[in-house]
């Protein structure tokens, strides 16, 4: 015990002076480090071949360079709205994430990012909006625009209650009709271009909406000619000189559904931007958390080893002539890595070989004749 004692003392010593003179990638401070892992550590420094990065950055391998800014959806909608739901399917329950909504007006002004944290208190109930956000009308179906370069392309809107998708059913008479759907945007002013239409033609067309419960509404059937171009005048509105401003988000989820649905509303007419990110748990210990296998065996090492210095990795045995060692680290059920034939700490033997390289290395998974 007290020559264990002796033997640590000069050891920790060094360790304080190594590790204030370094600065690391991350926050995480690799002295903190061996107030938990100081055995390995200890085993790092006493090696034969010593491996000095380990020895003065222990997060640089292990600590996930990621930042808190992991953007994992991204929604940017153009059509000026003063109000939109906007589903997002991929979002799991247990992790939090915030979303950062930033609103660009008619005359291109945007506002500083505003942003709401998509954690569990935050959701709503469910049930409590449903009278306010049940579909009862669409009207004013219109033709916007009729544009015609090579194809005709038109532009078609209308107007719903509450926020609801936009669809629309068109073809030519005794075609079958085509759909168009914009999914996972619920908005009241809808607007959609059809792109691709033939020349001097008539098409019918139904308008669809279809709310957060399912009710869904279907336009009368209507027309439009492609015989010449033409543009509906528009009435400006709201557009003033105040900045856009985000009056009020909230999220919530509904039930039988595993996404999440985001409410906006605006100050006026504004074309939107989402962004969804992952807020992670920043633990005093491993800061973002752990790397991948892949990164601290392989990626993190062609840092500073050239990648021809050595044998092939990130690679299984596939051939007949190649097998999986037993008894040798793999990852990924057999994807060798640089710590397959090397200790990444450093090690006894020359190069941190795992085994003797001199002794038939090449034929624990070459089944023919390898020599180095
Ligand atoms: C307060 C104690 C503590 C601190 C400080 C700490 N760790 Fe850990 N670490 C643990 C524990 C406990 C585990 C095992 C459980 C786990 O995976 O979280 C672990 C697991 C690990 C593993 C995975 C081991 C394996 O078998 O896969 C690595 C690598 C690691 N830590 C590196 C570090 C590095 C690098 C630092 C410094 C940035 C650090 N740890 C700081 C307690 C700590
Ligand atoms: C050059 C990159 C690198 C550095 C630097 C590094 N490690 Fe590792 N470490 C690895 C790799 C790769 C493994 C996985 C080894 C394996 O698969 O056998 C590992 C394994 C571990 C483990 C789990 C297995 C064990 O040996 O206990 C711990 C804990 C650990 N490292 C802690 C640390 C600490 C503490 C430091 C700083 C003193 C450090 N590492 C520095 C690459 C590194
Ligand atoms: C930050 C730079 C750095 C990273 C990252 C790094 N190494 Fe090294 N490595 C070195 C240096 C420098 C040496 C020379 C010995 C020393 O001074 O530590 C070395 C030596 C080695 C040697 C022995 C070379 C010889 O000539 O005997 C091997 C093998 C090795 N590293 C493998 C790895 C592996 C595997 C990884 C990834 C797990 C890795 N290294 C990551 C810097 C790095
Ligand atoms: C299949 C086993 C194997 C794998 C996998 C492997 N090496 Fe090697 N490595 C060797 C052998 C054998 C030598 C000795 C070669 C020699 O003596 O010329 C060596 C030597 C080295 C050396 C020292 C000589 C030099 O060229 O600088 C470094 C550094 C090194 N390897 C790094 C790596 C890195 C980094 C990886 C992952 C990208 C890796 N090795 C993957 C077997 C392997
Ligand atoms: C840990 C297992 C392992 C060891 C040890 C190993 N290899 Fe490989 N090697 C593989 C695998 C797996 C492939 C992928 C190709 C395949 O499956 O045919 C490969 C591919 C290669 C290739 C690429 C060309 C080819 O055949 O596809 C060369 C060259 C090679 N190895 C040489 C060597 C030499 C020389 C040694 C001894 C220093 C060695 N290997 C040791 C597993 C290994």
């Amino acid at each position: 015990m007290y020559r264990l004692l002796i033997i640590i003392s000069p050891i920790v010593l060094i360790i304080t002076l190594l590790f204030n003179t370094i600065t690391p990638a991350e926050e995480v401070k690799p002295n903190s480090c061996l107030s938990c892992h100081e055995d390995v550590f200890i085993k790092a420094a006493s090696y034969r071949y010593r491996h000095s990065v380990v020895t003065e950055q222990c997060p640089l391998c292990h600590i996930s360079p990621e930042t808190k800014d992991n953007i994992i959806a991204l929604r940017n909608l153009p059509t000026l709205q003063r109000e939109w739901l906007i589903y997002f399917d991929q979002l799991s329950n247990d992790q939090g994430y915030q979303a950062e909504i930033v609103l660009t007006d008619s005359n291109g002004k945007s506002c500083a990012p505003d942003h709401i944290d998509i954690v569990k208190k935050n959701i709503w109930e469910p049930d409590r909006q449903r009278a306010s956000l049940e579909l009862k009308k669409l009207f004013r179906v219109a033709v916007d625009e009729i544009q015609k370069r090579g194809f005709v392309r038109a532009t078609i809107s209308w107007d719903t209650d509450v926020p609801a998708t936009s669809d629309i059913e068109y073809g030519l008479r005794g075609e079958r009709p085509g759909t168009f759907k914009i999914n996972d945007l619920y908005t009241r002013n809808h607007k959609i271009i059809l792109n691709g239409l033939k020349h001097k033609s008539t098409y019918y067309f139904r308008t669809v909406s279809r709310d957060i419960y399912g009710n869904t509404l279907r336009s009368e059937e209507h027309t439009l000619d492609t015989s010449g171009e033409f543009t509906r005048p528009t009435e400006l509105k709201g557009d003033d000189a105040a900045l856009p401003v985000v009056e009020h988000m909230q999220v919530f989820r509904m039930p039988g559904n595993k996404g999440l649905y985001l409410k906006v509303s605006a100050n006026k007419l504004s074309e939107i931007s989402v962004k969804i990110k992952e807020i992670k748990n920043i633990s005093k210990n491993h800061g973002v958390g752990l790397t991948a296998a892949r990164y601290s065996r392989i990626d993190i090492c062609y840092k500073c080893h050239s990648h021809d210095s050595s044998h092939p990795v990130g690679i299984k045995a596939v051939s007949p002539k190649t097998k999986t060692p037993d008894g040798l680290p793999t990852i990924e059920d057999g994807i060798i890595t640089c710590v397959t034939c090397h200790e990444p700490h450093g090690g006894e033997r020359v190069h941190y070989n795992r085994f003797d390289f001199k002794q038939d290395l090449c034929m624990r998974c070459h089944l023919q004749k390898y020599s180095i």
